[in-house]
């Protein structure tokens, strides 16, 4: 007999207490905060599922780490530990040290920016979207069509649309400095990105001359689906698997807020020396000396131990479990999510499950407000509040999709948070109907999912 439970492959040390508030003052709060959650205080949010950037719970070796940083101006011996850690597994040649992953994409942006520049990517997140077009620079997504739809079932949803990308090498090539694959694809719903996908991305940009960048966050949740989901990788060790991702790529950038379970941290880490010369410059003007980027020595200690859990396959059989557990339950109270479920999240389809709330009534912050109401649980809306855009009248137009994610904070809550969640949505299946839609009283005019004051009803 094989025992079928997974459990949290750790024990409890330190305990941060969540005050329990009660529905009636949730009520209170919501009004408060202009219905707007990124308005809430953390001490009034009983499960905190806004994003799983920063907000892991570190280890105590990673504890231990700190007390052993090194926090020299020059030449720490942290930065060192670092290094050696990252380059087990990313055997890049330059490693770039940086306060989280948009500062490694500011640097990068602000080296290739020139006229007509375009940059390909599976999927670019807001910030690296963000990066290359403020350096006047086009960032274009080319990810499979599967990756566009919730409901397609495909296991590597992140791929890249390989037929696009060769004909969008043929088509730009002399405006493109690189290619970049995000690892898992987040903003497609955390959809992992196959070895195939990889190595023949690799071969294009190969045959066309252009280096392979990848922003590979979340890493070692990608190399698990492999592991799980690809031919010829079962046998094979997480750490292989990784080794193996990164042999294709020239360089890549990081925000080791995600997998390497940082509160704070990232880095830029590439093989070409004169590239490598020019982000050092640009490193020194606005994050620091290259052998502390952004950070403290301490936080480059607790990250180099950092790096090695997240490879750990107990943590990540733990990990992915989580994530599907909650899925598959709302899946089973016939709530739409993004199917198969992604690495870090679940997204929760608020169009498909509130058909009676139109796209401009943001039927996701109206989710997102039930959901804090019910249960004090704090999600993120990612629809037409944050991605709708304006016709030539200036109309606004809804975003493609109307999801609420669930991001899961790394080794924070236990299986009876989850259950407690699913207890909520539970709930909230009952009387569904009645959640109401929402208007926008105050915007700001840029990111205004950030400050927006809501009205529902
Ligand atoms: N790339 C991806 C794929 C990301 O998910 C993020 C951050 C970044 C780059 C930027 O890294 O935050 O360290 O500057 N994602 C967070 C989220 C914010 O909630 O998904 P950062």
């Amino acid at each position: 007999m094989t025992i079928k439970t997974i459990i949290e492959p750790f024990r409890i040390k330190s305990v941060e207490p969540i005050t329990l508030t009660t529905r009636e003052q949730r009520a209170d709060i919501l009004k408060d905060a202009h219905f707007n959650l990124f308005n809430i205080s953390s001490d009034d949010v009983i499960i905190d599922l806004l994003t799983d950037s920063g907000t892991a719970a570190m280890s105590s070796a990673q504890w231990a780490a700190i007390m052993e940083g090194d926090e020299s101006y020059a030449g720490s011996r942290s930065f060192l530990f670092f290094c050696e850690s990252i380059r087990k597994l990313m055997p890049f040649k330059h490693i770039i040290p940086t306060h989280q992953g948009r500062a490694a994409e500011r640097i990068l942006a602000k080296i290739v920016a020139a006229d007509g520049v375009r940059i390909p990517n599976n999927t670019h997140f807001d910030t690296t979207r963000a990066n290359f077009e403020d350096q006047g620079c086009i960032a274009d997504n080319l990810v499979i069509a599967e990756g566009l739809s919730p409901i397609h079932e495909h296991p590597f949803k992140g791929n890249m649309d390989l037929a696009a990308l060769e004909s969008y090498l043929a088509v730009y090539n002399e405006h493109i400095p690189f290619v970049m694959l995000t690892i898992t694809n987040n903003a497609g719903g955390g959809q992992p990105v196959s070895m195939a996908n990889i190595r023949a991305v690799k071969a294009l940009c190969g045959k066309s001359g252009k280096p392979l960048f990848l922003d590979a966050c979340r890493f070692a949740e990608n190399a698990y689906f492999i592991k799980q989901r690809e031919s010829g990788y079962q046998d094979k060790s997480i750490t292989t698997i990784v080794k193996e991702m990164f042999s294709y790529a020239d360089g890549m950038t990081m925000s080791a807020k995600k997998d390497p379970f940082g509160n704070i941290g990232g880095w830029l880490a590439l093989n070409d020396d004169a590239l490598a010369e020019q982000c050092r410059n640009q490193l020194v003007i606005t994050e620091g000396f290259p052998t502390y980027g952004g950070l403290a020595g301490r936080d480059l200690a607790a990250l180099a131990v950092g790096v090695q859990e997240a490879v750990d396959e107990d943590y990540l059989a733990y990990r992915i479990r989580t994530i599907e557990y909650l899925g598959h339950a709302l899946q089973a109270l016939d709530i739409p999510i993004v199917s198969p479920v992604g690495g870090h999240a679940v997204f929760v389809d608020a169009k498909a499950w509130l058909p009676h709330i139109p796209a401009l009534e943001y039927p996701g912050q109206a989710l997102a407000i039930a959901l804090y109401e019910i249960g004090g649980i704090r999600s993120c809306e990612i629809g037409s509040v944050m991605f709708a855009s304006k016709d030539e009248n200036g109309t606004e137009v809804a975003a493609p999709m109307e999801l609420v994610r669930l991001a899961m904070p790394r080794r924070v809550y236990t299986q009876s948070h989850v259950d407690y969640v699913i207890e909520c949505f539970a709930e909230l299946a009952k009387s569904k109907e009645s959640i109401k839609g929402c208007q926008i009283t105050w915007q700001p005019e840029r990111l205004r999912h950030f400050t927006a004051h809501f009205l529902q009803g």
